[in-house]
């Protein structure tokens, strides 16, 4: 088959990002040696670098760009320059639009322990020893986009003249009720085959229909097992006994909380990829998607050559992986941030005594020399 060439869009964005999306594209570079494929890219400005250019989060040009690409790779957003915006120009908006714009409605958050990183936790080694869990977030759904919303005056005269309401809307339909548990029985029958459906269904509606779906869609998955928790529940079991899970599927909001808690159950938020999927194909006949680290643009550190790459370095593998079709570079991505980290390598994130500190750019380097 003659050489591919898949369209890239980067947007590095804003704080660390552009730092750590620069080193991680070198690494991403090195590993496609020999493998055929040639990536085409093209970099872009979303979040607060976009506000300040252009006055918005996303630009239109910019979602179309995203729209044409094969997949979008996105470091991180925000920062306090921008944190007296009123919430629809804020830089978070920026991956709101790209999330809804290209209906990728399925967060693929993994949280798996590498052995060389277990003394990282501030949990204990014989609880978070051999983690390696999912969790399958919802994610152009739910109360993030759920209408009505908004803030009003209240007329009402025993509230008193200046009160007001806040309202958001939790809503799901059975079809992204459906959609989105597929996504994780589908993950899960290449995993341990074991499916924890998070809701809180003693005392929501949305809940209540969401858990009627998938107990409804399990019968199509009579080789996974089904068990549904509640989201407080969930919560202190991931942190009393983590390895009980394989698979978490829920909503945006629930989603977006646990997999903050999955992902410093491992020891450093720093060193979590994600992946968002939704239906559609790119012109490599994968899914379109789109890649970024999961900890945020850590403004504090930025510019210092000092933040940790490996999120994003990992968040590269998980673009090869879904929407590349090349899993066997993927695997040695991962490979080769494992062997940096057991070599000693450390960034200042995950830094213990007895390890070797590195910068972004070293990390960067001790990875491609183990590739
Ligand atoms: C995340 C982040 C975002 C979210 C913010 C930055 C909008 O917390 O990706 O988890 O809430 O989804
Ligand atoms: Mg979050």
């Amino acid at each position: 088959m003659a050489a591919k060439k898949a369209k890239i869009l980067i947007l590095g964005g804003d704080g660390i990002g552009p730092e750590v999306m620069d080193e991680s594209v070198r690494v991403l570079e090195k590993s496609l040696e020999g493998s055929g494929l040639k990536l085409d890219y093209e970099k872009d400005l979303a979040g607060g670098c976009s506000i300040d250019q252009h006055g918005i989060p996303l630009a239109p040009e910019t979602l179309k760009k995203a729209k044409k690409a094969d997949a979008v790779l996105l470091g991180a957003v925000g920062g306090p320059k921008w944190d007296a915006l009123p919430h629809e120009k804020r830089p978070e908006q920026a991956l709101l639009g790209l999330r809804s714009g290209l209906k990728l409605f399925a967060n693929l958050r993994p949280a798996k322990i590498l052995p060389a990183l277990v003394t990282a936790s501030s949990l204990k080694e014989d609880v978070v020893g051999g983690i390696d869990l999912l969790v399958v977030r919802e994610l152009t759904g739910g109360i993030y986009f759920g209408k009505p919303r908004g803030i009003k005056d209240l007329k009402s005269k025993d509230q008193g003249p200046k009160s007001k309401k806040g309202f958001n809307t939790e809503v799901y339909t059975t079809t992204e009720i459906d959609r989105i548990l597929r996504s994780a029985f589908d993950a899960a029958r290449v995993r341990r085959k074991k499916v924890t459906s998070v809701d809180k269904a003693n005392i929501l509606e949305s809940s209540i229909l969401w858990r009627e779906t998938a107990t409804a869609l399990g019968k199509d998955y009579p080789d996974v097992t089904l068990e549904h928790m509640y989201v407080d529940n969930c919560a202190m079991q991931l942190v009393r006994n983590p390895k009980q899970f394989d698979v978490i599927v829920t909503t945006n909001l629930f989603g977006d909380i646990l997999s903050d808690e999955a992902a410093m159950l491992t020891g450093s938020i720093g060193m979590l990829p994600s992946a968002s999927l939704g239906a559609k194909k790119n012109r490599l006949g994968f899914a379109q998607g789109m890649y970024e680290p999961v900890h945020g643009s850590a403004p504090d550190i930025a510019g210092k050559g000092i933040a940790n790459p490996l999120a994003t370095i990992l968040s590269c593998a998980l673009m090869v992986r879904y929407s590349l079709g090349r899993d066997n570079v993927a695997v040695r991505l991962e490979k080769a941030v494992e062997k940096a980290l057991e070599d000693g390598f450390r960034c200042g994130d995950i830094f213990e005594e007895g390890k070797i500190k590195v910068g972004t750019k070293e990390m960067a380097e001790k990875v491609m020399e183990r590739l």
